[in-house]
């Protein structure tokens, strides 16, 4: 009887411990007094009655008829804020413990208050959350998480907070700044459970040592579901929390793999089950398994913090494909430093599928705004068990001296736009990209796929919007807020103008003989000058030639929508009088094949050719994945890899390219065209085109740049005649050094070329699906470039001259003599937007 009661008091306080928590929530629409229900939260006005708030002032009221695209998420929510000139008090009773406090920005101008200039503080209960946040120069300049900028759509920025309240009452304090005003949509309180910072957490560089961080307050900087999909809100727990991708964070994401297995998966330990919800730990990013290196590289990932803070970094792990332990060991860093080593996820959590976690703590100095987190092989293990896994990351910014916010100054006004195209680069790079006062969005997956088309529209802002210069960096498919479609609004005001022929006559000598500079089925080619003075490529084509005109229409249609450093750039066409004319950019240096062969000119150094194909693969790459539909070229070969008078690499001629394969479809069926000697026998048996067909060809060039000698000469010997067979024969057996040109004998790092044929092996696979993707053929090609740099500095050290200089010298003044120019295109190229966006299913499109 006694333990009946016992049992029933359990209950009840069970019960009612759960209902506490219920109603410690607050979910408050601001500005209005009528409630709105979003995704299945009831979200109350703040001056409704009886809603537990007190406000000290009614400040003003604002509401705005700009329909939310995205109707089912935080569309309504938005379409209201209170705004105030003089400091706002929201008083919330009845709050003790740790909570979530997200506060919601969305903004939009109301009456004669304008969001652009609005600035404004928040205090919470004593401690600083914010301070001078001026939100449109934080959306327009910093903040990549914009939801939009079209007329009728919400943009937004959510804020997220844990705090410690140690009394019976929170109070957010919001305070304009002189003269201004400040603004909040909405305001999100949730009980956070006593566990998530309860732990200690091990000490950056302090050799294994713990730390209790104790903190006053905590700012989510970043949340991320490593090698997964975003996870929304409501699909963790009762938090509420978002997870968003890791790739836009990734240095280089062709360094990681994902894998993912939502099998079984339970928590290590039971009060971890708050931590994070299971499904960030059903996928991971592991390294990436490509059997052409050994894994002697880091996965890294690179995130923008407020310098002078401590930070709580904690790692989310679940050994997903051993089911032994040993397996997979590895080092972790922060900020270059080791934070773990012979870390072992099967042991540390108790076996396979254990969802575990570790919390490090380091402190970030005044003077450093970026932190890295990389994962790599333990140089004291055997190569054998030398795999990293990552499956979920979180990075808390912990309050110093009743503070978290963060104030940088270069919001100057005076140099805000030059600013803003600083960082239109820097943050396009950098993907998703967070600022000075770090900027937690919830909600930007949701909006971001229907709004690709639309958010390039910038007429039709809203007044007090500024156009964003992500305007065009949209969102891949896989929802990486992307940093490589910066070509967009560049390709529609250069896009091809469109030539009168008096002028294409006068800037050729009327088609003067003596300025032709190439000759091929389709006519020729002429240098020319323009009326600028520009230097220019002029192509025309041979009136006669009948499959001339498909061609010459898809390569305006093509390059006009592509640009990139690595692309040779269109400056407009003719086709008055039934000409075919097209006019590039001129490059000085001409065809790759002509500075490997066949002619007088001196031979490239083992760097530039190496080089020159980083740089054919970068546009190949960027064909690949950086267009909105995937762009197969279908005729890599070294012709078409011009050099301008630098010599970089651009890819030419886009005459055959097709638009790559559907998203449910993994290849175009189209009728076999290319160039013989290059071409991808799995397309030629099944006449099915797919990326890897241009990988095929790709490796086949870089075989011609090691031999520098034809594809096909069928003056050799049978067994020659077709290079990729006769390179493949000498790789197979690991002595491609036998067949290399002659003149870079001894002017070359040996292991570099050894890691060189290795990659040209694997394009040329037999099977497409087991050639590499262009991205990571890039990476390799940077790795070889690094050895064999690394080995011309040390052979320079022992010997005081280098032999590439010798070359290196003849080249430029060939190059001068060729005098050309070339146009600096604003795709910015960095490691960083090489490496985003690799997957493949972006490809998009129509069928040929
Ligand atoms: C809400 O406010 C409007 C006008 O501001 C008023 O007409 C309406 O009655 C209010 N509704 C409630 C439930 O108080
Ligand atoms: C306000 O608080 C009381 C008791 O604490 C609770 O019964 C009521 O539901 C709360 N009202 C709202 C709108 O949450
Ligand atoms: C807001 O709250 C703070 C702290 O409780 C207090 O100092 C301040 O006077 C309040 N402001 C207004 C306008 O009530
Ligand atoms: C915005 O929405 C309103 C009403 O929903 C519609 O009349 C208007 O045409 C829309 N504007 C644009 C630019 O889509
Ligand atoms: C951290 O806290 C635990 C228990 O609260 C205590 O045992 C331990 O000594 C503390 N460690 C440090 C470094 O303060
Ligand atoms: C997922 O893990 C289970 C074991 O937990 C294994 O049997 C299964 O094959 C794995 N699935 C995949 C797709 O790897
Ligand atoms: C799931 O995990 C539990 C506990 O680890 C184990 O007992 C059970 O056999 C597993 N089920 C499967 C299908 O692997
Ligand atoms: C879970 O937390 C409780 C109280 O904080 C503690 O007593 C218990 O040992 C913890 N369990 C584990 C497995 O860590
Ligand atoms: C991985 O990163 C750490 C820290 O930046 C660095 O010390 C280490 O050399 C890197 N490892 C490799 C293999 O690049
Ligand atoms: C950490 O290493 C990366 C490269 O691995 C480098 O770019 C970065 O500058 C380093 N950071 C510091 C603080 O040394
Ligand atoms: C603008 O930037 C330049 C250099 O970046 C600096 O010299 C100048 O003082 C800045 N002007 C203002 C008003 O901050
Ligand atoms: C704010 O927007 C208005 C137009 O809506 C514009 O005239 C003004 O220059 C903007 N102010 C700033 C500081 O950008």
């Amino acid at each position: 009887m006694e333990n009946f009661w016992l049992f029933s008091l359990v209950i009840v306080f069970v019960f009612s411990k759960t209902c506490e928590a219920q109603s410690r929530s607050f979910l408050i629409n601001c500005g209005t007094n009528s409630s709105v229900t979003v995704s299945g939260r009831k979200w109350v006005g703040d001056s409704s009655p009886n809603n537990n708030i007190t406000l000290s002032s009614s400040g003003i009221p604002a509401s705005t008829d700009v329909k939310s695209v995205d109707d089912s998420t935080y569309g309504e929510l938005y379409k209201t804020a209170r705004m105030f000139e003089s400091s706002l008090n929201y008083t919330f009773q009845g709050v003790r413990g740790d909570y979530f406090v997200r506060l919601h920005f969305s903004p939009f101008s109301f009456d004669d208050y304008n969001v652009n200039v609005s600035s404004f503080g928040v205090v919470a209960n004593g401690l600083k959350l914010v301070e001078k946040f001026e939100v449109p120069g934080e959306l327009l300049h910093k903040n990549a998480y914009l939801q939009g900028s079209g007329s009728n759509s919400t943009s937004s920025i959510v804020k997220e907070y844990v705090l410690a309240i140690n009394r019976d009452a929170l109070v957010i304090e919001f305070i304009p700044d002189r003269e201004t005003f400040g603004f909040i949509n909405a305001i999100e309180i949730v009980p956070a459970v006593d566990e998530l910072f309860a732990g200690s957490a091990s000490k950056v560089g302090g050799n294994g040592a713990n730390v209790n961080v104790s903190w006053q307050g905590i700012e989510t900087m970043y949340r991320l579901n490593v090698g997964g999909s975003v996870v929304s809100p409501s699909q963790d727990s009762d938090l509420w929390r978002k997870w968003e991708m890791d790739t836009s964070y990734m240095i280089t994401a062709n360094a990681g793999v994902e894998i993912k297995n939502s099998s079984n998966i339970t928590y290590s330990s039971v009060n971890d089950s708050s931590l994070a919800p299971l499904v960030v730990y059903e996928s991971a990013r592991t390294m990436s398994n490509n059997e052409v290196l050994e894994k002697r590289f880091n996965m890294s990932w690179k995130f923008e913090v407020d310098p002078g803070f401590d930070y709580l970094i904690r790692l989310h792990f679940c050994e997903l494909v051993f089911d032994k332990a040993n397996q997979r060991i590895f080092r972790v860093y922060i900020n270059n430093r080791t934070a773990a080593d012979n870390y072992n996820v099967f042991v540390r959590a108790g076996g396979m599928n254990k969802a575990y976690h570790q919390d490090f703590f380091d402190v970030v100095s005044s003077k450093v705004k970026t932190l890295w987190i990389q994962l790599g092989p333990d140089t004291n293990v055997g190569a054998a068990g030398t795999d990293a896994l990552l499956n979920g990351l979180e990075i808390f910014k912990i309050s110093r001296n009743g503070n978290l916010a963060y104030v940088d100054n270069y919001e100057s006004s005076a140099n805000s736009s030059k600013a803003s195209s600083k960082n239109a680069i820097l943050w396009g790079a950098i993907g998703a990209g967070v600022a000075t006062v770090a900027i937690l969005a919830t909600l930007i997956f949701c909006f971001c796929k229907c709004r690709r088309e639309k958010s390039s529209d910038t007429k039709t802002n809203p007044p007090g919007w500024r156009p964003l210069f992500l305007v065009n960096s949209t969102v891949n498919a896989k929802g990486s807020a992307g940093s490589k479609n910066q070509y967009g609004s560049v390709a529609s005001t250069r896009a091809g103008k469109r030539f009168l022929l008096p002028e294409i006559r006068a800037a050729t000598n009327n088609f003067d003989e003596s300025l032709v500079i190439g000759v091929g089925g389709f006519g020729k080619v002429y240098k020319g000058e323009i009326e600028d003075g520009t230097l220019v490529a002029i192509k025309r084509s041979n009136p006669q030639s009948q499959q001339g005109l498909a061609e010459f229409e898809t390569e305006i249609e093509m390059l006009s929508k592509l640009r990139h450093r690595h692309l040779v750039s269109l400056i407009g066409f003719c086709d008055e009088q039934n000409e075919m004319i097209l006019v590039y950019e001129y490059m000085a240096n001409g065809t790759l094949r002509s500075h490997l062969f066949g002619s007088e000119l001196p031979p490239l150094t083992w760097k530039q050719r190496v080089e020159a194909c980083i740089g054919a693969a970068r546009g190949l790459h960027y064909l690949h994945t950086g267009a909105d539909r995937g762009v197969i070229h279908r005729d890599v070969k070294t012709t078409n890899i011009l050099l301008d008078e630098n010599f970089v690499a651009k890819m030419s001629d886009f005459g055959l390219s097709k638009t790559g394969p559907a998203l449910d479809h993994t290849h175009v069926s189209t009728a076999v065209k290319g160039s013989f000697g290059y071409l991808d026998p799995e397309y030629f048996r099944r006449q099915q085109l797919t990326e890897k067909s241009d990988v095929y060809s790709f490796g086949v060039v870089l075989f011609e740049a090691v031999c520098s000698r034809p594809v096909i000469n069928p003056t050799l010997p049978k067994d020659q005649i077709n290079l990729a067979e006769w390179a493949m024969r000498w790789q197979r057996q690991r002595s491609l050094e036998t067949i290399i040109d002659p003149r870079l004998e001894g002017n070359y790092c040996p292991e570099s070329l050894k890691k060189f044929g290795d990659i040209a092996e694997k394009c040329l696979a037999d099977e497409g699906k087991s050639r590499p993707t262009m991205g990571e053929v890039l990476w390799h090609l940077e790795y070889v470039l690094q050895l064999h740099e690394a080995w011309i500095r040390k052979t320079a050290g022992e010997n005081s001259f280098t032999s590439s200089q010798g070359f290196g010298g003849l080249a430029v003044d060939e190059a001068e003599e060729r005098e050309g120019t070339s146009f600096d295109e604003e795709t910015s190229f960095s490691r960083e937007s090489t490496s985003r966006g690799l997957d493949e299913s972006t490809t998009e499109g129509r069928k040929s």
